[in-house]
């Protein structure tokens, strides 16, 4: 890649508003050929968006500025048009076809395989299977996808991302539910396309990851280029800077374990049943967290670590004991796991995260209800307050709670 070679793929002046929230002010962007292009920010920065524009899920008209392939003007209608123009994109959150297998979701929306209108299953499970492989996964192809968990699920859309062998492949945070050796897999199939000219857009909030393949790297902050940045000046501390307008030292304030704290959650010989059927569960798990302590828990794909925090919060069956503060409760439901002042955020926020039928605000407070209410009636000015104390601290950008989700 050499810095003066033309973009491939470029946007002038992006804007977009969504009722009142201002995502995106006037943003310049490009890639070239053979490129690996991060795109960087904090939550609610405007990186989807962008790349949702880039391709036609906000479809032209919805938007001001242009777009340009190749040196041409163009404007996608849909994701469809973007895709038949070579433009690729892995979404943030999980779109699958539930009710199709994993062969039929990676081949969704083509033809290619089949002869006429008969899609020749055998084919596309054949193809998927080297695809697969190719990533170094182990999915079975004719799988319902109703039955995997989120990170396979993810590694179908990538794959689906991939087979069209696009220009442009836009992936937005395509590692955020994957383990090292997922992660692994996935940067050498990037790297043979980087070597093949395919022009990359990679949105993560892992800066590893970017040190590990960007060329080069946009950051954007409220909606606006904060900084771009050429791999030769990579460096941690500048990334932060530039996404938060703070030092590192202030974001991440050393954290001791605590001594001396008393135990706040303790699991004795806890095992939880697979999910879906698909993967092996957790068996026999210890672990004691302390009051004030952060315990992480990590391992590969499909070894547990979900399954252990879903048994936990009483979303599967679990055998064992759980004890909170010293006293074993029994937790068969989530409402269990809540009585017992146990909070769960869950992994993908769009099939477990939200309720998007209700307003911002209600999907703040819907959890925990009690402490709002007298005599089981919820008093709206306690409501009120709580969700504006918690749009607060969490920075929530909406233009008010009653805000659609
Ligand atoms: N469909 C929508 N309707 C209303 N507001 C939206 C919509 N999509 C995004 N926004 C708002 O636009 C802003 C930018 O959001 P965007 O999803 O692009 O951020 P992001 O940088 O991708 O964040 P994250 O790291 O959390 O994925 C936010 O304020 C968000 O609330
Ligand atoms: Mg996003």
């Amino acid at each position: 890649m050499s810095t003066n070679q033309a973009p491939l793929f470029s946007a002038t002046a992006i804007a977009k508003n969504f009722g009142g929230v201002q995502a995106l002010r006037g943003v310049d962007f490009d890639v070239v050929s053979g490129e690996i292009h991060a795109l960087l920010g904090q939550n609610g920065a405007g990186k989807s968006t962008l790349v949702k524009i880039l391709n036609g899920v906000h479809p032209a008209g919805s938007y001001t500025g242009t777009i340009q392939l190749d040196g041409q003007p163009v404007s996608f209608a849909s994701p469809a048009d973007a895709r038949s123009n070579g433009v690729g994109y892995v979404p943030q959150e999980i779109e699958v076809l539930e009710q199709l297998s994993v062969a039929e979701n990676v081949f969704a929306g083509r033809t290619g395989l089949g002869d006429g209108v008969l899609v020749h299953q055998r084919k596309l499970e054949q193809r998927a299977a080297e695809i697969f492989a190719d990533l170094g996964i182990d999915i079975d192809p004719r799988a319902y996808v109703a039955s995997l968990p989120s990170a396979q699920r993810h590694l179908v859309m990538i794959a689906r991302a991939i087979v069209m062998k696009p220009r442009v492949l836009m992936l937005d945070e395509p590692t955020a539910s994957l383990s090292g050796t997922e992660v692994d897999a996935l940067f050498a199939v990037l790297r043979r396309l980087k070597a093949q000219g395919v022009a990359m857009i990679y949105i993560t909030h892992r800066l590893p990851e970017v040190l590990a393949i960007c060329d080069r790297a946009t950051v954007l902050r409220d909606g606006q280029v904060a900084v771009r940045i050429a791999r030769e000046d990579f460096d941690a501390e500048t990334f932060i800077f530039s996404m938060s307008g703070q030092r590192l030292q202030r974001l991440f304030p050393e954290h001791a374990a605590p001594v001396g704290t008393p135990t706040a959650l303790e699991v004795r010989r806890l095992s939880v049943a697979g999910h879906g059927g698909a993967v092996h569960g957790a068996r026999d798990i210890n672990l004691s967290v302390a009051a004030g302590e952060i315990v992480g828990l990590a391992g590969l794909l499909g070894s547990g670590r979900s399954e252990i925090l879903h048994g936990i919060y009483g979303r599967v069956l679990s055998e064992g004991e759980i004890h909170v503060g010293g006293k074993e409760v029994s937790i068969k439901s989530p409402a269990d796991a809540r009585a017992a002042g146990i909070a769960l955020l869950t992994e993908d926020r769009k099939r477990d995260g939200l309720l998007f039928n209700l307003p911002v605000g209600a999907n703040i407070t819907i959890g925990n209800l009690a402490p709002l209410s007298r005599r089981g009636v919820v008093r709206g000015g306690l409501e009120r307050n709580a969700i504006v104390a918690a749009m607060r601290a969490l920075n929530v950008k909406a233009s008010s709670p009653r805000a659609s989700v």
